[in-house]
């Protein structure tokens, strides 16, 4: 590994993050900020996209082949779907897809258009090395599916039928997008998210109470893990 990407989708997901780091280089690009560091030896570049799918596939091809990183790690917050996750818990996504991708008018399944895939996989031996290390701090951390869209979830509706239809332990608004562009690129990556929220009616007061800190368990976490790459 050369060259690693670190992706928030909110600038209070990478503060975190750009924390631990007292020389940082900024690059301006494409209505964007990119943040280079040196740590421990390793160049890592590291964004925040913006909310939302098409925000975070920019950035995630832009760290790829602009900043040619070579492996990409995401960090932030997610709201729960699966009810044994509770704010602060963190979930480290094993596939990813895209709740709210509908040409089900035409016989396909929900998340699911010609020539892609319903669920993106995330690279295994990340995810081997996350849970590594959840072992040696003792954190607990579950492994399960997310599920993204362009929606901030706020009901019980929604919510049950993202549970139902891709049997989703977390939902955000970035994971699959960054998933889709990784994976057509063969770049090793890796989703991590911290719980906000429960995605129900709440979840709007929720959120806005719980980001920071939540952001902080992840981007902590995800401190640990790269320091093991
Ligand atoms: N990220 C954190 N909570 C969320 C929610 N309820 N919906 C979409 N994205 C989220």
């Amino acid at each position: 590994m050369t060259k690693l990407a670190i992706m928030g989708a909110m600038e209070e997901e990478i503060e975190p993050l750009l924390a631990y780091f007292n020389k940082v280089n900024i690059v301006e690009f494409a209505n964007n900020k990119y943040y280079e560091v040196n740590y421990k030896g390793l160049n890592i570049v590291i964004a925040y996209s913006k909310i939302g799918k098409v925000h975070a596939s920019l950035t995630a091809l832009t760290m790829i082949e602009k900043f040619s990183c070579d492996t990409l790690l995401f960090s932030g917050v997610a709201g729960a779907v699966n009810p044994n996750l509770k704010v602060g818990d963190l979930i480290i996504a094993d596939r990813l897809c895209q709740h709210d991708l509908d040409i089900t008018a035409f016989g396909h399944p929900n998340g699911y258009v010609p020539g892609g895939k319903v669920f993106v996989e995330t690279t295994k031996n990340l995810r081997e090395v996350a849970k590594k290390v959840a072992v040696q701090n003792n954190l607990k951390v579950i492994e399960g599916t997310i599920a993204t869209g362009d929606q901030f979830v706020h009901s019980i509706e929604r919510k049950d039928f993202i549970q139902n239809t891709f049997k989703a332990d977390a939902l955000e608004m970035e994971g699959a997008s960054v998933a889709v562009v990784c994976d057509a690129l063969n770049v090793p990556f890796f989703i991590l998210r911290a719980i906000s929220d429960s995605a129900d009616m709440d979840a709007g007061f929720d959120f806005d109470e719980f980001l920071k800190s939540s952001a902080k368990n992840s981007a902590d976490y995800l401190i640990k893990i790269v320091e093991e790459l």
